[in-house]
Formats: C-alpha cells, sequence, structure tokens
C-alpha cells in the first residue's frame, strides 16, 4: 500500500470494525497501526501452550448485545457457541448465584419467598438510609439492603477500589440491579456467546481483506515509526483508538484507570471450580475473581487432568499499566472536558473507542459505535474529499 486512505490506530473492535467498514463500504486502502503484537485489543485469546486451553489474555470476554445490527455485522465473521455465562460468589464458605436474583436472596435468607415478599423483606431493609445518599455504601444500602451490601458488595467494591466503600463517591453504582425470578444468568441480552474458534479467528477474519493492511508493533505515537502522530496526522485521514490523554501528551495531567493483575495457573487437575467465573466477595482472599477457562467451553476437548486458572487482583493503573476501567474521579470530570476540547480541534483525526473516549464499552457498544462512526462522520466526510 504506498499511501493509505485512512490511517486507524488501534486494532481493538472499535478499529477493526472501522477498517473493515470502510474497506468494503467506502472502497477505501486502511493501514491499521497497533503497538501490541496482535489484533483484537483488549478481547484477544491465545491457547494456554501446554493445555491448549483458550485463554482470555487481558480478562475474561462474553459477548451479548441485544442490538440487531451489533448481532447480524459480527455473525459475518465468526459463529458463536450457546455458552450462557454465569457466576458463583463465595462468601463465607458457600456458594450463592450472581447477580443479586429470588435464588440469591433465598439462599441467603433461607427463605423460600414469593416474587412479591421478597422484594418487600429487601425494600424494607433499604428503607434505613433516609435522605440522599452520599457515599456509596449508604447508596448501595438504599437499593439491597444492609445485609446483602455486607454480605455481597462491601468487601468486593473494597478490594476492586483498594478504598472503603463509605469514602466512595456513590455514583459509583448507579444500580444493583435484583431479578425477583430464578433467572440466574449473568446478561440477560437476547444473544450472548463465545466466538466458536476462538476470539483471534474472529479478529483475524476482520482484517482478511485486499485493501486492509496491518502493522504491528508500531506505536503511533513513536515519531521514530514510519507512520506517527508526526509524519500522518494532517497528511491522511486518522482514527485514533489509544488513549485521548496521551495523545495529546497528558497535558492536562493523565486521565486515572484501574488497571487488573492476572496471574495465571495451571494446576494438574481436570477441573478446579465447576465453572467458569467465582466472585470472591470477602476481604480475607485477596483476589476478588477466580476465573477457569475450560469451562467458557464445554463443547471443545480439553485434557481432563489440567486446568487453567487466572487470579485477578484490581489496582489503581500506574503510567506502564494497562488502563481497564476508567476511574471517572471528580478531577478526571475536568480533565477529560478539557482533551474533549482539543480533540474537536483536532483537524483530521477522530477518537474512537475505551481509550478514545476515555468510557467503559462493552464489546458490542464498541462495535456498535464504530458502525455509527462509519455512517455519520467517515462516510460523509471521505466521500465528499473523493468527490473534490
Ligand atoms: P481496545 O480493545 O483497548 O483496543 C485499543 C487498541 O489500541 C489496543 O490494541 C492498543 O494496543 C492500541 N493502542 C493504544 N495506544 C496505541 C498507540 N499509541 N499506537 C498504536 N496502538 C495503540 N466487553 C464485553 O462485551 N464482554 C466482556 O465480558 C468484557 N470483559 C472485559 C473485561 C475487562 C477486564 C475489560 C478491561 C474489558 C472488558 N470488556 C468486555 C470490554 C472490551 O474489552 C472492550 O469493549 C473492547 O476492548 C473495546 O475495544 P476498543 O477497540 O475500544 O479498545
Ligand atoms: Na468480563
Amino acid at each position: 500500500m504506498s499511501g493509505p486512505d485512512l490511517v486507524v490506530v488501534g486494532a481493538g473492535l472499535f478499529g477493526l470494525t472501522v477498517a473493515r467498514r470502510c474497506a468494503d463500504d467506502l472502497g477505501l486502502h486502511v493501514l491499521v497501526v497497533d503497538r501490541r503484537h496482535h489484533v483484537g485489543g483488549n478481547a484477544w485469546s491465545a491457547p494456554e501452550p501446554s493445555t491448549g486451553i483458550e485463554v482470555h489474555r487481558y480478562g475474561a470476554h462474553l459477548f451479548h448485545t441485544s442490538n440487531e445490527r451489533v448481532w447480524e455485522y459480527v455473525n459475518r465473521f465468526t459463529a458463536f457457541t450457546r455458552y450462557e455465562h454465569r457466576v458463583w460468589a463465595r462468601h463465607r464458605g458457600e456458594m450463592f448465584p450472581l447477580p443479586f436474583s429470588l435464588a440469591t436472596v433465598n439462599q441467603f435468607f433461607r427463605t423460600a419467598l414469593d416474587p412479591a415478599q421478597a422484594r418487600a423483606l429487601v425494600a424494607g431493609q433499604a428503607a434505613e438510609v433516609r435522605g440522599v445518599p452520599d457515599n456509596l455504601e449508604d447508596k448501595a444500602v438504599s437499593l439491597i439492603g444492609r445485609p446483602l451490601y455486607e454480605a455481597f458488595v462491601r468487601g468486593y467494591t473494597a478490594k476492586q477500589w483498594q478504598t472503603d466503600p463509605r469514602e466512595l463517591p456513590p455514583e459509583v453504582i448507579t444500580r444493583l440491579p435484583v431479578r425477583w425470578t430464578y433467572d440466574t444468568r449473568y446478561f440477560d441480552d437476547t444473544y450472548q456467546g463465545l466466538p466458536v474458534d476462538g476470539y483471534a479467528a474472529w479478529f483475524a477474519r476482520m482484517v482478511d481483506h485486499p485493501r486492509i493492511e496491518v502493522r504491528l508493533g508500531t506505536d503511533f505515537l513513536d515519531p521514530a515509526q514510519p507512520v506517527s502522530r508526526a509524519s500522518a496526522v494532517g497528511q491522511v485521514p486518522v482514527v485514533f483508538t489509544g488513549p485521548l490523554d496521551r495523545y495529546f501528551d497528558d497535558v492536562h495531567g493523565p486521565l486515572s484507570w484501574r488497571t487488573l493483575d492476572l496471574e495465571q495457573e495451571v494446576l494438574p487437575v481436570g477441573d478446579h471450580q465447576g465453572t467458569s467465573v467465582v466472585n470472591h466477595v470477602d476481604l480475607d482472599v485477596p483476589w476478588t475473581r477466580v476465573l477457569e477457562f475450560r469451562h467458557f467451553h464445554p463443547e471443545r476437548r480439553y485434557p481432563d487432568d489440567a486446568t487453567v486458572i487466572v487470579r485477578e487482583r484490581s489496582r489503581w493503573a500506574g503510567r506502564d499499566d494497562e488502563p481497564y476501567y476508567p476511574v471517572n474521579g471528580t478531577g478526571d470530570r475536568e480533565r477529560l472536558l478539557a482533551y474533549r476540547a482539543l480533540a474537536r480541534e483536532e483537524r483530521g483525526v477522530l477518537f474512537g473507542g475505551r481509550l478514545g473516549t476515555y468510557q467503559y464499552l462493552d464489546m458490542h457498544m464498541a462495535i456498535g459505535s464504530a458502525l455509527t462512526a462509519v455512517d455519520n462522520v467517515l462516510a460523509p466526510r471521505l466521500v465528499r474529499s473523493a468527490a473534490v
């Protein structure tokens, strides 16, 4: 490709969707650069070499959506299994289904209440909070009552944020849904599943196109690279899905993120915990979750004498950590507005995806917003410039 018509920075689901649609529908030659050695961004996975068990390298990724357009789009590149995600919480030596459902409530209170009775019980417990909650603890208690809060939310939240929930702002939780049924599925979306032959195969098919070229190991912000901010911006349209603050050299200070430490272990047993995800909600266990990857693909033939687990811990991200969840603190919100103003002024660059917009996006949201960005921003502009 001598001169591309569009440079996409970041081969995550936002960047891949933009690249593929611009190549397919607008006939553009697209150059995709990523500083990692693989495409797919945080949703990428690879088999653990000794067992062949597919491991999601940047945390467990479950595909789910109720968006028909997104579902139709992703099915062009991969089929999905019928996997339905369920999560169990371990609390004081007992296992409870999450998110909160009638099953959780009745098990926890050792009752057999019907939906109306259970609602009334929890509403009565939640009524202890009067006025507008000014911290996370009061907010959570106002939603689900103190007993469920103390068992399932307090310790887990304290571990996630390394902060006492009474010191956290109430906006950290907007809702704590309780399902008043025995539906214990984690997602209630119309569609859910995992890519039949893995995430990497899905992403490889997205970039398998004569008008798409991929360059890995290329940091767009490094001026020594052949394609970089210094050489490309202003010369060719750019879609940037890396961190918004870094693009502007942190001039307004860094935006804060949480990261995860993922500690992987291969155990010499066929089954460690009987399910894919267990949340450890008590404070005396240092990790927040244990993932066991074989259970994401019960349809596959994996070894019966070895299994791969990952223990997950959460903490504030330092400068060299992978940014996972935007913190969105008070200072962040001011900085974000300042960066958004710079982004609007930056000619020829569209900022997108979770890092480029400083937003937590599920995969279907990243894909959905990329489809919309092509329709509303890229197609009109790039068609116009071609016509000139
Ligand atoms: P990313 O996937 O982060 O891709 C951005 C890419 O840009 C990266 O590959 C990065 O290397 C590259 N990049 C950054 N800076 C530069 C630079 N300077 N030069 C070149 N390249 C650069 N979603 C779900 O739907 N279900 C789930 O179960 C789920 N679980 C998740 C679990 C965790 C722990 C996390 C953090 C996220 C989870 N998500 C899940 C969300 C999912 O990861 C995102 O929706 C998806 O990653 C968004 O894609 P993206 O393209 O915006 O960003
Ligand atoms: Na997840």
